[in-house]
């Protein structure tokens, strides 16, 4: 199946789960809802409220709380995007001006911290202790990675394992709580809402790896975002670290001070070049790759079924996105 299938199959509840995230911007202060109309309307694949519906079905679960759930996923997404894109100091964002180069940091802040609490506040509503807990451990992971991942900027000494434990944390910790509340939904036992919430971690490690890979290779105007940031941030990735760990001393020595110098055109060409000849893109691909193929395992529990087959379409997507 295809990922086009997947989203066309859920066409409906998609449009109700697009309420149900505005509804999570609504507020008398008018700042609000205009920030989160501009970052909503920006586009934006929605994947992750895509992958709590899957998870829904897959459990057995229809009920209308699994569309207030990917909602209030999504409105975390968004809001770790708006925090995300201040920290980082991005100048685009899906394919449009970030919200705080239009209304400043200040202000895109503190929406960030609305949304974040507002869609807090409504799960609790769904009076269900566990997804409460699942959801409170995923965004306290996804801050703490945010932090540990500033921590180790322009270091080129960080380790893969630093690398994971940052990505697992930012953006896998998100999709594997999709995941979870999917299986919890549907009173799914332990061992089966282990397996969908390990699923998640791993095709969320991957997304990250890919979209790590995405930094130096995609297309510009498809991706959104600009190129080659990741290396102008000095966040040190995938890409990078494998590089650092495969060629010759001299190129080491030099992909080194690139990193120490920060960013020139002229360095990122270099690196770019270097990539090339060490087949560093194509082996940090076959990492994520690995990941993927872990993480389809964790679904053998499940027998064959149209929300299987549809969760294993969005893991593979998860390499061949170009945006
Ligand atoms: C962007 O996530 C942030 C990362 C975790 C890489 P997406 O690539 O899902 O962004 P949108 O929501 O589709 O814009
Ligand atoms: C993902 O990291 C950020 C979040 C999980 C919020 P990046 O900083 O690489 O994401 P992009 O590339 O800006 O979307
Ligand atoms: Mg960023
Ligand atoms: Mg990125």
């Amino acid at each position: 199946m295809h990922l086009d299938e997947v989203f066309a199959r859920y066409e409906n509840d998609l449009s109700i789960v697009e309420e149900r995230i505005r509804d999570i911007f609504k507020s008398r202060v008018f700042a609000i809802p205009l920030i989160g109309n501009h970052i909503l309307d920006g586009g934006g694949k929605r994947l992750r409220p895509l992958i709590l519906l899957l998870s829904s079905e897959l459990a057995g679960y229809g009920g209308d709380t699994r569309l207030t759930l990917a909602g209030i996923i999504e409105s975390i997404h968004t809001a770790s995007l708006l925090h995300d894109d201040v920290v980082d100091g991005a100048e685009i964002r899906r394919g449009k001006s970030p919200a705080h180069s239009i209304w400043g940091n200040q202000i895109v802040i503190l929406v960030g911290d609305f949304l974040y609490s507002n869609a807090l506040r409504l799960a609790v509503l769904q009076k269900s202790q566990r997804v409460m807990e699942t959801l409170s451990e995923a965004t306290t992971r996804m801050t703490e990675a945010e932090i540990l991942q500033l921590s180790k900027m322009g270091d080129p000494d960080i380790s893969e394992k630093d690398y994971i434990d940052i990505i697992s944390g930012k953006t896998a910790a998100l999709i594997s709580a999709a995941c979870r509340i999917g299986a919890l939904l549907g009173s799914l036992p332990k061992d089966r809402e282990n397996a969908l919430a390990l699923f998640g971690m791993k095709i969320g490690i991957a997304f990250q790896m890919a979209d790590d890979i995405l930094d130096y290779m995609a297309e510009e105007s498809e991706l959104g975002k600009r190129l080659g940031k990741d290396l102008k941030e000095g966040k040190i990735t995938l890409p990078l670290i494998h590089l650092l760990k495969t060629a010759p001393v001299p190129e080491i020595t030099e992909t080194r001070e690139i990193i120490k110098n920060g960013f020139r055109k002229r360095g990122l060409q270099k690196i770019l070049r270097f990539f090339k000849k060490y087949n560093t893109i194509e082996n940090s691909m076959e990492e994520a790759r690995a990941f993927i193929a872990q993480a389809k395992f964790e679904l053998d529990v499940f027998s064959d079924c149209p929300a299987r087959e549809s969760l294993y379409a969005v893991a593979d997507y998860t390499l061949q996105r170009r945006k």
